[in-house]
């Protein structure tokens, strides 16, 4: 679905940590949120995500409000709460949430369960896994029901380097197999340029820059050039 942000403003403390007056992220693509830490990335997907309110302004799904759009999207964090269950449970859960069939659930389950390559902790509780475990569960989780919109707040941060290609690979498989729209926050250009066809950049609560990606290396603006240099 369309994702279009209208007159967008939060404000903590008489500081106003996002403004975005239009912003519009593309149907079916992938598109990454760089900035700095503190720009306003994490509090832009709370606001898409309906996880937070703005003080002004609204978000738009294919025109609609949230309530059209609540069950076709997710939201997964580098601190995603898992449910003090197994990981079978833990990616089960939204599936029975459904009402899906217990053999549907069996096969989705199992499918993602290959995808992450979590089969050796299918009946560990998820709330004693590492850090990178428990990220990958959050996503597996995420994805189970096959959602139109993921929203993913930094998905690799406690991941190691061997297991991020295939996180990568994973996202760039549901986004072409199943047209999902996918927004990652990710503080790695690298990563980004990998994944993502569009890149809206952030700084200090704006979005200074939205281009497609094989552009931004480009980019004229020196702040931005040099973010990519560093990162
Ligand atoms: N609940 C909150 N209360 C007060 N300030 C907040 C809160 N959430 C975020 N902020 C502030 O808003 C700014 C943007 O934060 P955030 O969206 O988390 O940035 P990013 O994800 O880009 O690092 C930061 O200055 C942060 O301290
Ligand atoms: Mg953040």
């Amino acid at each position: 679905m369309d994702i279009r942000l209208r007159n967008i403003k939060k404000t903590y403390n008489s500081k106003t940590v996002l403004q975005i007056d239009s912003l519009k992220i593309k149907k079916g693509k992938i598109t990454g949120i760089l900035g700095p830490n503190g720009s306003g990335k994490t509090t832009m997907m709370k606001i898409i995500g309906d996880l937070i309110k703005p003080d002004t302004g609204r978000v738009e799904y294919d025109g609609k409000g949230f309530e059209s759009a609540s069950d076709r999207l997710t939201y997964v964090s580098h601190n995603s709460y898992l449910f003090n269950d197994s990981v079978f449970g833990n990616i089960a859960a939204p599936l029975k949430f459904r009402d899906m069939k217990k053999e549907y659930i069996e096969k989705r389950v199992e499918e993602l369960i290959d995808n992450f390559q979590i089969r050796y902790l299918k009946y560990e509780n998820a709330l004693t896994l590492s850090g990178g475990e428990k990220q990958k569960v959050a996503l597996a989780r995420a994805l189970s029901f096959k959602p139109e919109v993921l929203l993913i707040d930094e998905p690799t941060s406690n991941i190691d380097p061997n297991f991020i290609k295939l996180i990568e690979s994973a996202l760039k498989r549901i986004n072409n197999d199943l047209k999902t729209t996918i927004v990652i926050v990710t503080h790695n250009t690298a990563q980004s340029l990998r994944l993502c066809e569009e890149i809206i950049f952030m700084r200090d609560g704006n979005v200074i820059q939205q281009t497609l990606t094989k552009n931004i290396v480009n980019s004229n603006d020196e702040f931005i050039k040099e973010f990519i240099e560093l990162n």
